[in-house]
């Protein structure tokens, strides 16, 4: 047993994924034999309500100057970040004289390049020394280092207080979610907002999507859970809106206490998670039994694929796929390589399974008879720019929602 990250009660875990590496941690063949390997296992707080994992790896075995994670890479992703920053700039900050605009974790700077393209005061705060680099490069203001209240107290003495604090994909990743919480408070003018999105829980208990659960993701929130943990900091959710990206997020808008109206939808989404049993520890029985269920199916098609001697390549070295490729049993003898668009993971190994990963070109030259789609999440935006492998017959495997070979 060990105790809740939010409120401190006993919590267990109810179920473990196995020993698992870190799921950005690509390597080469002479790091293999120190690979850095850890127990994933989650756990639910029936007290607070918060979905975590009971062990994570210590921050600079993950945020480092070899960060394999850029946000960039994605023509849709950049699309989203554009509207996201514009729906910031017309809600909270097209009527002041002088904003100031905060990102944690703004990584290669895909979202504050929007503020920074009109002139707008911005800061962005990323950890990662390598994507930080890139993004002043791209013109956008940031320094390296974690989040929290002791960075908060030196940012508003160097700055003034910040309008609006935005975070995407970065607040599930760190542990001490009061020591953040405390930080945005000192940061955050009085009448400002603290507006932040990550992978949504509902959707991950609805879809089965188990590979949300890598070492990045402490937590995996709720509006439950995110409502409960601020609220001890001071902070009230006000907003929430649901998202499409990272197969299902939400967005939470958070503000000082009684310093705004709380909208309508934060009551029904509330109501929603109770109906969908988001608030009872049985309901991850149940989502235990669906990943297995899920692994038996996945390995079950693998297998057979892989007797018939066909051809399958990965599409995608997402940080989720660590978590099914290793939970599942995934190996080179399954899947011969992963196509990646990312340079810096291009010539290395995948984490644990230590599949070979190759750029496009490895898999444009030589299409395979199946591509297994890691990265589920961009199905979209893949099928539109795949369209000569599927026309000319080639297949497709998903694992979420369920296991399924399409066309
Ligand atoms: P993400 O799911 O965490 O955003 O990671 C997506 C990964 O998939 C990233 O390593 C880039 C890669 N990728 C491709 O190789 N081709 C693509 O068309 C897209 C959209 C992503
Ligand atoms: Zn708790």
């Amino acid at each position: 047993m060990v105790a809740c990250r939010v409120c401190g009660e006993d919590i267990r875990p109810f179920m473990s994924f196995g020993q698992m590496p870190i799921a950005n941690g690509f390597l080469k063949p002479d790091e293999f034999e120190g690979e850095y390997f850890f127990e994933l296992a989650p756990a639910f707080c029936d007290s607070c309500k918060m979905f975590q994992i009971i062990e994570q790896p210590e921050a600079q075995a993950m945020f480092h100057e070899n960060y394999a994670f850029f946000s960039s890479t994605s023509k849709f992703m950049q699309a989203h970040f554009k509207e996201f920053a514009d729906q910031i700039t017309e809600a909270f900050l097209h009527d002041q004289a002088s904003p100031f605009v905060v990102e944690l974790g703004s990584n290669d700077g895909i979202m504050l390049r929007n503020f920074a393209a009109g002139g707008t005061h911005h800061l962005g705060v990323e950890p990662s020394a390598n994507v930080a680099e890139v993004a002043r490069q791209n013109g956008v203001d940031t320094i390296s280092t974690f989040f929290g209240e002791a960075a908060a107290k030196e940012i508003a003495d160097q700055h003034g207080k910040a309008s609006a604090i935005l975070a995407a994909n970065v607040m599930c990743h760190i542990p001490n979610i009061h020591d953040v919480a405390r930080g945005v408070r000192a940061l955050l003018a009085d009448n400002g907002v603290f507006v932040f999105e990550d992978p949504y829980l509902g959707d991950m208990i609805e879809k089965t999507s188990y590979d949300q659960i890598y070492d990045e993701h402490v937590f995996i929130f709720s509006a439950l859970s995110v409502s409960d943990a601020f609220a001890r900091q001071g902070l009230e959710l006000i907003d929430v809106q649901p998202q499409t990206t990272h197969g299902g997020s939400m967005r939470y808008t958070l503000a000082p206490r009684g310093s705004r109206t709380v909208s309508p939808a934060v009551t029904a989404l509330f109501e929603k998670e109770r109906s969908l049993g988001l608030h009872r520890p049985g309901t991850y029985d149940g989502f235990r039994e669906n990943c297995e269920a899920s692994r038996d199916q996945l390995m079950t098609l693998l297998n057979r694929l892989r007797d018939d001697g066909k051809r399958v390549v990965g599409y995608g070295a997402t940080s989720k796929s660590t978590t099914t490729i290793n939970y599942c049993g995934i190996s080179p003898d399954h899947v011969e390589f992963i196509s990646d668009t990312t340079p810096i993971k291009q010539g290395k190994s995948t984490p644990g399974a230590h599949i070979p990963v190759k750029p496009h070109d490895a898999f444009s030259q030589s299409p395979p008879d199946y591509a297994l789609l890691f990265a589920w999440n961009h199905q979209r935006e893949i099928m539109a720019n795949e369209l000569e492998y599927t026309d000319a017959g080639g297949k497709w495997i998903t694992y979420v929602p369920k296991v399924e070979i399409f066309p």
